[in-house]
C-alpha cells in the first residue's frame, strides 16, 4: 500500500493539509523547512499541530535557508510565529536526531511505494536527491503545491514556495521523478469563507476551533493584502489527488523553473502549447508534470471541513 512522506512549513495552509493528509493517508513522516516563517517556528508549528491532533507522526527540521539565496518569509500572510491565531500549546514533543533530507532519504530506501507530498520550497527535497540519487528510483511520485501555469504571488510572476528556492525547484522538476504540480491558477479559485470560519469556531471539537482561529487570521490577510472574500488553502491540493482523485483535473506538460530571468526568476514555465515540433518554434519537450488546471472547489472545502470537525 502507497505510503507518503510530507514536508511542509507550517503555515496556516500546511496545517489544514496536514491535518487532511493524516486523517486520511498513511504519513510516515513529516520534515519542515523554512518558508512561511523561519525553521525554528516552521518546526514548532508542525510539532504542535501533531501533538494538538493526538498523532505521533515523526518529525524531522529541515533546512532553514534556500541552496543559493538567503531565506524569505510570508509573515505578512502567516503572522510572527507562521501560524498565528491557532495560540496552540507549546509541543511537549522533539523533532527527530537526523535532519529533513535523511528522513527523506532513508524513508525512500525503506519505502517500495512512497509517494512525497511538498507544500514549501523544495530545498528538503532537491538536498536529498543531490545527496542520494539513489532515491530518484525509489520515490514513485512528488505531489507539490507550489508554481502557476499563470500569475504569481511572491512576484508577478512567481509564486511563493518556488520563488523561496528556484535552484532547489529546478533540481526536483528536472529529478526524472514523476511530478505533480497544483499552482496558483487553480488553488486560488476557491477556499475557507468567514460563515466557514465561524462554523469551525463553534466546533465541540478543540482542534478545530484552533484552526478556526487560525483562518480566521489567514482570512483576514487574505482580505487586506490580496482583496479575496476566501483564504485559500493551496496545501491541501497536493494532497487531494491522493484521498480524491477525481476532485482535480491534470494535464500532462513540460515544466521548467526560471533560475535567472530579472523579472521571472522562480517562475514555473509550462508549456500549454500542445505542440507538435514546428520549423522556427522552441520544440516541445517531453512531458515531465501531471499539471492542474481545473478543481472542484466546492468538494475540496467539504472535505477540509468535515475532515477538520471530524478531530476530537
Ligand atoms: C504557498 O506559499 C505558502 O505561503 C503557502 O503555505 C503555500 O504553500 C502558496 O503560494
Ligand atoms: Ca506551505
Amino acid at each position: 500500500m502507497t505510503r507518503f512522506h510530507f514536508d511542509c512549513d507550517p503555515g496556516h495552509d500546511d496545517a489544514v493539509a496536514l491535518l487532511v493528509a493524516a486523517k486520511l493517508l498513511d504519513l510516515t513522516g513529516v520534515s519542515t523547512v523554512f518558508g512561511n516563517s523561519n525553521i525554528t517556528n516552521t518546526t514548532r508549528n508542525a510539532l504542535a499541530i501533531l501533538e494538538a491532533a493526538d498523532l505521533s507522526i515523526p518529525v524531522a527540521k529541515g533546512i532553514g535557508k534556500p541552496l543559493v539565496d538567503n531565506a524569505i518569509n510570508a509573515e505578512s500572510v502567516h503572522g510572527k510565529s507562521g501560524l498565528d491565531g491557532a495560540n496552540l500549546p507549546p509541543p511537549a514533543t522533539k523533532p527527530l536526531s537526523i535532519s529533513g533530507p535523511e528522513l527523506i532519504i532513508n524513508t525512500a530506501r525503506q519505502e517500495d511505494d512512497l509517494k512525497v507530498i511538498a507544500v514549501a520550497p523544495l530545498t528538503n527535497i532537491a538536498t536529498a536527491i543531490v545527496d542520494a540519487p539513489d532515491i530518484r528510483d525509489r520515490i514513485r511520485e512528488i505531489s507539490i503545491m507550489g508554481g502557476s501555469t499563470t500569475f504569481g504571488n511572491a512576484t508577478p510572476a512567481a509564486e511563493f514556495n518556488i520563488h523561496a528556492d528556484p535552484e532547489a525547484a529546478a533540481i526536483v522538476f528536472n529529478s526524472g521523478i514523476p511530478i505533480r504540480m497544483v499552482g496558483l491558477n487553480v488553488t486560488t479559485t476557491f477556499g475557507i469563507t468567514v460563515t466557514q470560519v465561524q462554523s469551525l469556531l463553534a466546533t465541540s471539537g478543540k482542534l478545530a476551533r484552533a484552526i478556526g482561529g487560525a483562518l480566521d487570521f489567514y482570512l483576514n490577510k487574505q482580505q487586506s493584502l490580496y482583496r479575496r472574500e476566501y483564504a485559500p488553502v493551496h496545501d491541501v491540493c497536493a494532497v487531494a489527488p491522493y484521498t480524491h482523485p477525481a476532485l482535480i483535473r491534470h494535464e500532462n506538460m513540460h515544466v521548467d523553473v526560471e533560475c535567472t530571468g530579472k523579472l521571472t526568476r522562480g517562475q514555473t514555465v509550462c508549456d500549454q502549447r500542445r505542440l507538435s515540433a514546428a520549423e522556427g518554434l522552441a520544440p516541445p519537450k517531453a512531458s515531465n508534470a501531471a499539471v492542474a488546471v481545473q478543481a472542484d472547489g466546492k468538494s475540496i472545502i467539504d472535505l477540509v471541513m468535515n475532515t477538520l470537525q471530524s478531530y476530537p
